[in-house]
């Protein structure tokens, strides 16, 4: 598994906006969509394109398109689903899939409860949106499914990872052929007793949504 930290000034002071705890939740959601594009531009640096021939007003010369399959577009949800709009504006003809986990609070395992997705993934590359990877749990799980239904390359997008999630991951697709890629702003300190991650941003769902269902 590969871990991205991308390093660039907007990055730092978009995360840093999101860290702050009295930034309201309209806010948060535009910087979190403004993030996750940044984030995009490089976790898509190896999209799969092909050659293509291309005429301009001038001349007739080469150039990509993107390959099919289309890239596929996962959101966990609930909290992935703000991180749909910034990803799409990069890839606007990505298809979407949707795989709803939910995260037990006192064993802290992930559990599907929703998914909306082709059962044949072979071939697909595949970009997973999860804001927090913390214990690691969700996405692991989450990126089991996705490879178990054939999906050959997973790219997720993580605002924000604890190092103890990225080890679970790490440890938990050992052995996968798969190529794995995590792309996030930051891998923070720690995670708390409660499986939050420190310092972090606090609970990226309701900071989007508010705290309704939660
Ligand atoms: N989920 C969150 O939303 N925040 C954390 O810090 C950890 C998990």
């Amino acid at each position: 598994m590969r871990t991205l930290v991308v390093d660039h000034p907007l990055v730092a002071h978009k995360l840093t906006a999101l860290r702050d705890e009295t930034t309201d939740t309209p806010t948060f959601r535009r910087l979190a969509d403004q993030l996750v594009t940044l984030l995009a531009y490089e976790a898509t640096r190896d999209v799969r394109v092909r050659e293509t021939e291309v005429t301009t007003p001038v001349a007739t010369t080469h150039g990509v398109t993107l390959s099919t399959p289309k890239p596929l577009v996962v959101p966990i949800l609930r909290a992935g689903l703000g991180m749909l709009e910034g990803m799409l504006r990069l890839l606007p003809t990505a298809e979407v899939g949707f795989l709803g986990m939910v995260r037990n609070e006192l064993t802290l395992e992930a559990s599907t409860y929703a998914e909306r997705l082709p059962d044949d993934l072979s071939g697909r590359q595949c970009y997973v949106l999860d804001p927090m990877l913390a214990t690691g749990g969700t996405l692991a799980a989450a990126i089991r499914f996705l490879t178990d239904r054939g999906a050959d390359q997973i790219i997720t997008i993580c605002l924000l990872a604890a190092p103890e999630g990225v080890a679970r991951v790490e440890a938990e697709l050992a052995g996968t052929p798969v190529p794995v890629t995590v792309v996030t702003a930051a891998v923070d300190e720690k995670l708390n007793e409660k499986g939050y991650i420190v310092p972090g941003l606090g609970d990226a769902g309701d900071r989007l949504y508010g705290s309704a269902g939660s």
